[in-house]
C-alpha cells in the first residue's frame, strides 16, 4: 500500500504523561500532575448532576445539532446576535482545528501560524496533505503578528493564531491584533482562527478578546473550550464562532453526532456555573503568583502567562535531568523538546499543595547540583 510522505513523515502529539503509566513507571502511589493544562479542581457538582441526569437517555442518539447548548451560549452573547448557525460544537477544540482545515485547505495548500504555537494546527495540516509555514517568535516568545503579515502568500489558506499561547503562555495586545486585522480581516483569501483557549484566565489589561471582534470580521474563527477554566477536559467539548457561512462548510462534514449525550449535558450546566468558573479563576491566579514569587527567589527565568500554567527555563539547559527527577518524585511537568525548546519545561497551576510540592523538588534538585 502506498502511503503519503506527509503521512508517514507525521509526528503524533505527544500528550502529557498519563498518571497510571507514572505510577508503574517509578513505583509510587501518589502523582501531581502538571502537565496538560487541566483544571484541579475536579469536575463542578452541578455538571456532575447534570451528566448524572442524562444518563438515562444514552440508549438514544444525541442531537445533532447541540440545540441547547446553542442556546445557552446566545443568551451569554446577547448583545452579538450570536445564533446557532454561527456555531459548530466539536470534540473538543481539536477536532475543530481538523474540520477547520480539512474544509479550507486542498492538499498542497499552505497554513499560516506561529513557531512554537499549539502544535495541534501543524499536526491538523499534515493529516489532510496540506502544509505548515512557522513564523519566528518575537523577543520574549511573543508571537509576532507583524512577521506573520509579512509571511503570508497566497496559498496561505488559514493562519491560526492562539491567544494566549500554549506552551508559551503569552499572548498579543490589542494594538497588534487591530492592526492585523486591518490587513487581513474582511477578505475572501484567507481565514483567520483565533483559538481563545485560555482565554478566561487573561488579566492583561490590553488583551483583545475575540468576541468583540467576531460580528464585524467576516474570515475570523474563534475558537474556544471546555476544556481549561470549565474543567472538562475529559468530557470533549470545543466550539467555534464564525460567521453563518463559513460554519456551514464545516457543519457538512463533521460527523453527525460528534459531541456525545454528556457532553451536551454537562457543557450546558458548565456554562452556567458561574461559580466554579471563578473559584478556577482565582485559583490559577494565586497559583501563578506563588510560581513567579518562587521561581524568583530560585533565579529560574519564567515567562509571565496569560494561561493556566507557566513556562519557564531549567538552569543549565539541563531541562531533561529535572523533569526525570521530579518523576521519580511524582511530579509530572510537561517537557517542550518537541516545540524545539529543549532547556525549558512547562508547568500548569495544581491546588495549592500541589503547587507547593512541585515547587520544593524544583528547589531540592537545584540545591543538589
Ligand atoms: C491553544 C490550545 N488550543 C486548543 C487546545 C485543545 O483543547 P481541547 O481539544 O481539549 O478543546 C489546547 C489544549 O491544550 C490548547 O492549548
Amino acid at each position: 500500500m502506498k502511503i503519503s510522505e506527509l503521512i508517514r513523515s507525521l509526528v503524533p502529539y505527544e500528550p502529557g504523561k498519563p498518571i497510571e503509566e507514572t505510577k508503574r513507571e517509578y513505583g509510587l502511589d501518589k502523582i501531581v500532575k502538571l502537565a496538560s493544562n487541566e483544571n484541579p479542581l475536579g469536575v463542578s457538582p452541578k455538571v456532575e448532576a447534570a451528566i448524572l441526569g442524562s444518563i438515562n437517555n444514552l440508549h438514544r442518539y444525541p442531537d445533532p445539532s447541540s440545540y441547547e447548548l446553542a442556546k445557552v451560549i446566545a443568551s451569554k452573547h446577547t448583545d452579538l446576535n450570536i445564533e446557532a448557525g454561527n456555531l459548530l460544537f466539536a470534540n473538543g477544540s481539536n477536532e475543530a482545528i481538523d474540520l477547520l482545515v480539512r474544509v479550507y485547505c486542498e492538499p498542497g495548500d499552505k497554513i499560516l501560524t506561529s513557531e512554537k504555537a499549539f502544535i495541534a494546527y501543524k499536526i491538523c495540516a499534515q493529516a489532510a496533505r496540506a502544509l505548515t509555514t512557522e513564523v519566528k517568535m518575537a523577543e520574549g516568545f511573543r508571537i509576532d503578528l507583524k512577521k506573520i503579515q509579512e509571511a503570508w502568500t497566497p496559498e496561505h489558506k488559514i493562519i491560526f493564531l492562539p491567544n494566549p499561547n500554549n506552551p508559551t503562555g503569552t499572548y498579543f495586545p490589542r494594538q497588534e491584533w487591530e492592526d492585523f486585522l486591518a490587513h487581513f480581516g474582511n477578505r475572501d483569501d484567507v481565514l483567520i482562527v483565533l483559538d481563545e483557549a485560555y482565554t478566561e484566565f487573561v488579566r492583561a489589561k490590553d488583551y483583545p478578546n475575540g468576541m468583540e471582534y467576531i460580528t464585524q470580521t467576516s474570515n475570523l474563527m474563534l475558537s474556544r473550550t471546555l476544556s481549561k477554566v470549565y474543567g472538562l477536559a475529559g468530557l470533549r467539548l470545543g466550539y467555534l464562532v464564525g460567521n453563518k457561512e463559513y460554519i456551514s462548510y464545516l457543519q457538512r462534514i463533521r460527523n453527525p453526532f460528534n459531541v456525545n449525550a454528556l457532553a451536551q449535558a454537562g457543557a450546558k450546566a458548565a456554562f452556567l456555573d458561574d461559580e466554579y468558573i471563578q473559584k478556577s479563576q482565582k485559583i490559577v491566579w494565586e497559583g501563578l503568583d506563588y510560581f513567579y514569587k518562587e521561581l524568583s527567589k530560585m533565579g529560574i527565568r519564567y515567562f509571565e502567562s496569560q494561561a493556566n500554567f507557566v513556562m519557564f527555563e531549567v538552569p543549565g539547559g539541563r531541562a531533561q535531568e529535572l523533569n526525570t527527577y521530579l518523576l521519580t518524585k511524582g511530579i509530572i511537568l510537561r517537557p517542550l523538546a518537541g516545540y524545539g525548546m529543549s532547556e525549558y519545561l512547562r508547568m500548569s497551576v495544581g491546588l495549592e499543595e500541589e503547587n507547593q510540592m512541585a515547587i520544593h523538588f524544583i528547589n531540592e534538585w537545584l540545591k543538589s547540583r
